[in-house]
């Protein structure tokens, strides 16, 4: 493949080749000196056009630690604001000989589109509410990291699911993986969509759907994507959807908590569970360098067998 687009493409062969590797690069990241020269002479672009910490942070990370170069477009100070379209900016700076463009576009399809144009590889970062491939990828690695296998486990997705890429990426790769998805949320929240799809149920009563759960993932309200009022208030969503320690009294003994990030403390998860002893939220974000270096890894080796 030249992209990463998305995981309802990939194979679950594909999924557990990306996976293994990640698990084999990851001990670059524990070095002193974390940097192996295997992407030398590569260059990488980041396209940024919505805010990302971990994301857009953990990419930079893994390329440079593979001595790949990077690049970003600002948002702010490139010819965008002139009113430059993204077909022209990217054709531009492929005229530069990039290998690798790094997208993220609150517009669901993007990357597809420009993947379509470009000759270099394309990785979805996160388009609208569509997919969050590297996302899933690495919840995918650190759920297996603690379990040692994924199939057949019991992965609880909670929260604003409509609006939510990660959710999206997970229950594609999830169930091609073996695993069980159940998703939970306000009604207005969880869209029908995914009903017939195997392996996925929907679940009304989350406090029924903690006690079996393997694995819970709290997603954010995503605010910025609402068009209309999907919930009544924040208290009472957090009363109803919130986890809490409370409700995490009825979970399995060894359960996982996991949140993409960025959380919302006090709303959809309370700081004693964010923090507490089943959390694995910082450990995702170590495992996305590894599975980010990875992708480009195996994107960057394409590109280095057609030359
Ligand atoms: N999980 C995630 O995509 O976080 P960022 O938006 O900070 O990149």
């Amino acid at each position: 493949r030249k992209d990463l687009l998305g995981l309802e493409e990939l194979t679950a062969e594909e999924i557990t080749h990306i996976l293994d590797l990640a698990a084999s690069l990851k001990e670059i990241n524990e070095r002193p000196i974390k940097k192996v020269p295997t992407l030398r002479g590569k260059t990488v672009i980041h396209l940024f056009y919505e805010p990302s910490t971990r994301t857009r942070m953990s990419f930079d990370i893994a390329a440079k630690r593979l001595s790949a170069d990077t690049y970003a477009i600002s948002t702010t100070t490139s010819s965008i604001v002139k009113g430059e379209t993204f077909l022209d900016t990217v054709k531009n700076l492929e005229a530069m000989r990039p290998d690798i463009f790094v997208i993220r576009h609150p517009v669901s399809g993007v990357p597809h589109r420009i993947a379509s144009v470009t000759k270099a590889g394309v990785i979805n970062a996160g388009d609208g509410m569509h997919e969050h491939p590297t996302q899933a990828l690495l919840d995918m690695f650190t759920i297996r990291s603690h379990k040692g296998f994924l199939k057949d486990l019991n992965v609880l997705i909670v929260g604003d699911i409509l609006h939510s890429r990660v959710a999206r990426s997970n229950i594609w790769g999830l169930t091609k993986m073996g695993a069980r998805v159940t998703l939970c949320g306000p009604s207005t929240l969880v869209p029908r969509e995914f009903e017939g799809i195997p392996g996925v149920r929907i679940c009304q009563n989350l406090d029924d759907a903690i006690s079996y759960a393997d694995v819970i993932m709290v997603l954010r309200l995503q605010r910025e994507r609402q068009d209309q009022n999907f919930i009544t208030t924040l208290r009472e969503y957090s009363v109803m959807f919130g986890l809490s320690l409370k409700r995490l009294e009825r979970a399995k003994e060894d359960v996982l908590i996991m949140h993409p990030g960025p959380m919302n403390r006090g709303v959809e998860i309370d700081p004693e569970v964010a923090d507490g002893p089943y959390s694995v939220i910082l450990d995702q974000v170590t495992n996305g360098v590894a599975v980010r270096m990875a992708v480009l890894y195996i994107l960057a080796q394409r590109s280095v067998g057609e030359e």
